[in-house]
């Protein structure tokens, strides 16, 4: 176990408790302690979580809504508890507005497969940003592909921030759906979603919003934002990879025809005609990712216990020390300097090659992300091949900050 070099953090002792729950921060890579700083692309699984998945393996493994049968029922019953929970976490009026899916990128499909069948048609168009991640870009431009439909971009300006102003002019009469990120990936930019879903209400077009991001830094109303659907990823906020969420109006989920077509989807089948069950599960074909649902219902509770507000202190604290470490380094340009920002450090040193930084990082311990990030409009904008993005989660401490800083600067050394 590391030793805390700097100990000014507040509340330092309670920090370093929850992060004794996460065993993996125990462990050296390269005969180096660990400094994980690759969050935005998956976070750590605190030891109740994967917990939770061995009891359920232990104590009630067994298919839901399926058997009489006691374990059956007892798996049941786990599973729609931790739907009343993921609908309590993001203040959805009702559990029947969750759909479990495998994660943002599956939730996002789903929307614009099933919205897209009904509801978009030639010479329409569906608004996006220019701060996408892939996966809310291609499944729009697969859909308008299909429906002879156009992919409109709202751009982002030097900050990495979306040009609000130019929102009017891309929304019009042809405009069927706006999807846009709560929170970008590649840069930390935290969008001003309600103000673009009032102006999208105004005309009456719905508006998804990419959650994966913000979910594990912010409190998240979907009633208060009014969204009309909401997609996140378990995996990026301390539970198991494989399961997500999407959350949709009632009445857009009662509307839309379902995404995918087996077990558990419909009412009744025949060979002429089947009809479909109700909402959530007309979109849950199949045996679901139960372990995974139980695991996102732990994280929850696991993170409400510690409260949003307190991690989203914690997490800027230590964004901001490590902004002030890494600025003072020559060469240094930090990408993405928007004026909201979740703890996403995207930056570039000279014409230094992120690939060779991140490889030197990963030899001295140091875990973070290198290249495009599934952006890469973002950074045809900048005109770079990609950066590198260190994000910090509550768990991380200042020594990992150190680390990242002293091996940065040996990287440099080496390259230079
Ligand atoms: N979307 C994930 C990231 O930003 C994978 O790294």
């Amino acid at each position: 176990m590391k030793t805390n070099i700097v100990t000014y953090a507040p509340n330092a002792p309670i920090w370093q408790a929850y992060r004794n729950d996460f065993s993996i921060l125990d462990r050296d890579v390269n005969n180096k302690p660990l400094a994980y700083l690759d969050n935005a692309a998956s976070s750590q699984k605190p030891n109740k979580v994967i917990k939770a998945i061995v009891d359920y393996y232990e104590q009630m493994n067994a298919n839901v809504h399926r058997g009489v049968h006691t374990l059956s029922q007892l798996s049941t019953d786990a599973f729609e508890e931790a739907r009343k929970t993921v609908q309590f976490f993001i203040n959805a009026s009702s559990e029947r507005e969750i759909v479990f899916t495998k994660g943002t990128t599956n939730a996002i499909n789903l929307v614009a497969y099933s919205f897209g069948r009904t509801e978009i048609h030639p010479g329409d168009e569906v608004l996006i940003s220019a701060l996408e991640h892939h996966s809310n870009i291609v499944p729009w431009q697969m859909i308008c592909q299909d429906k002879g439909a156009k992919l409109k971009v709202l751009p982002i300006n030097e900050q990495g921030e979306l040009c609000l102003d130019q929102l009017p002019s891309l929304i019009n009469k042809k405009t069927r759906i706006v999807a846009i990120s709560h929170v970008s990936n590649s840069l930390g930019t935290i969008n001003p979603i309600r103000q673009i879903i009032d102006m999208a209400h105004q005309q009456d077009i719905p508006v998804l919003i990419d959650g994966a991001q913000a979910v594990p830094h912010l409190s998240v109303d979907v009633q208060a934002l009014d969204c009309d659907f909401y997609c996140f990823s378990g995996h990026k906020m301390l539970a198991p990879t494989g399961i997500g969420v999407l959350y949709g109006k009632d009445k857009w989920l009662n509307k839309l025809t379902p995404f995918e077509g087996g077990g558990e989807m419909i009412k009744s089948v025949g060979f002429e005609h089947t009809t479909y069950n109700d909402i959530p599960f007309k979109f849950e074909a199949g045996t679901p990712h139960i372990e995974g649902v139980l695991g996102l219902a732990k994280a929850i509770e696991y993170m409400l216990d510690i409260g949003l507000k307190s991690i989203k202190a914690r997490e800027m604290y230590l964004y901001q020390l490590a902004y002030e470490r890494l600025a003072a380094i020559p060469g240094f340009k930090m990408i993405g300097t928007a004026k909201e920002k979740a703890p996403v450090l995207s930056f570039l040193i000279d014409n230094l090659h992120p690939y060779d930084i991140g490889v030197l990082l990963d030899k001295q311990g140091v875990a973070v992300r290198t290249g495009h990030h599934c952006t890469q409009p973002v950074m045809h904008f900048f005109n770079i091949p990609g950066t590198i993005r260190a994000s910090f989660s509550f768990y991380n401490n200042e020594d990992d900050i150190l680390q990242l800083d002293a091996a940065l600067q040996k990287a440099i050394k080496l390259l230079s």
